[in-house]
């Protein structure tokens, strides 16, 4: 329960409501899941990618797993200036983070993957990160793991057999849709005026008068 003063300091104005319905009208918010239509978000598919994304048997000799170069509990990196392969050896650059990658319009520093689907499918089978020797083996693998063979039915019910390379990319690539970071501004474009300080507001409040007239038409 809030007490009588917070409630105080957290009143929203007229001033406040029309300064957001402005910002409403000019920004939308990001969504919290990043929608792919030839890849839909399904619970199932977000289970079954997550396990994967932890599972060091996604690695030939088990030191790997995408977790240990994207860690969720760090922000989705590594915090090393290059990353530590399966093997023990160390890649040429820096793992960049997870978190809202599904976003970007494409993946990698160089941008060589079209989205987080195609992306899943590289480090797997990279001789540097994960060393998989080939998708056969991954599959072949995968397929021996009872958990497995019931949550690959689960996530692709219409698929009769759905031991498929493509299809751990898309169960991991559902997974990254989800690890989305809304920021502050975000939370406050969906209506919570208080997501932002009333500093922030101050500023905001410029964005009219200082920004606004030099990028926009009117
Ligand atoms: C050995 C460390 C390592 C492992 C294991 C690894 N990655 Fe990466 N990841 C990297 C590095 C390094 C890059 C950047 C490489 C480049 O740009 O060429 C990268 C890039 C990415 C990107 C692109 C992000 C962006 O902003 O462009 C995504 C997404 C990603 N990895 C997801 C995964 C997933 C999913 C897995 C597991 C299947 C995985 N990674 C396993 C190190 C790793």
């Amino acid at each position: 329960m809030q007490s009588n003063t917070e409630t105080v300091l957290l009143a929203v104005t007229p001033a406040d409501q029309e300064l957001l319905q402005k910002a409403q009208d000019l920004f939308k918010p990001v969504a919290t899941r990043v929608e792919n239509p030839a890849n839909p978000i399904t619970n199932k598919k977000v289970a079954l990618g997550k396990l994967l994304y932890y599972d060091t048997r996604l690695s030939k000799t088990g030191n790997n797993s995408c977790n240990s170069c994207h860690n969720l509990s760090t922000f989705g990196v590594d915090n090393l200036p290059t990353s530590k392969g399966d093997n023990g050896g160390f890649g040429g650059r820096n793992s960049p983070t997870v978190l809202n990658a599904a976003y970007h319009t494409t993946q990698f520093w160089d941008g060589r993957a079209a989205d987080v689907e195609e992306q899943a499918g590289g480090p797997i089978l990279n001789p540097v990160e994960m060393a998989i020797p080939s998708k056969e083996f991954l599959m072949d693998r995968l397929k021996g793991i009872t958990e497995y063979k019931d949550m690959f039915k689960a996530a692709y019910p219409e698929e009769s057999n759905p031991f498929f390379y493509e299809n751990v990319q898309k169960a991991i690539a559902a997974f990254e849709r989800t690890l989305t970071i809304p920021s502050s501004f975000d939370k406050y474009l969906k209506g919570d005026v208080h997501a932002l300080s009333s500093d922030a507001r101050t500023g905001l409040k410029h964005l009219w008068t200082l920004v606004v007239p030099h990028v926009i038409q009117v």
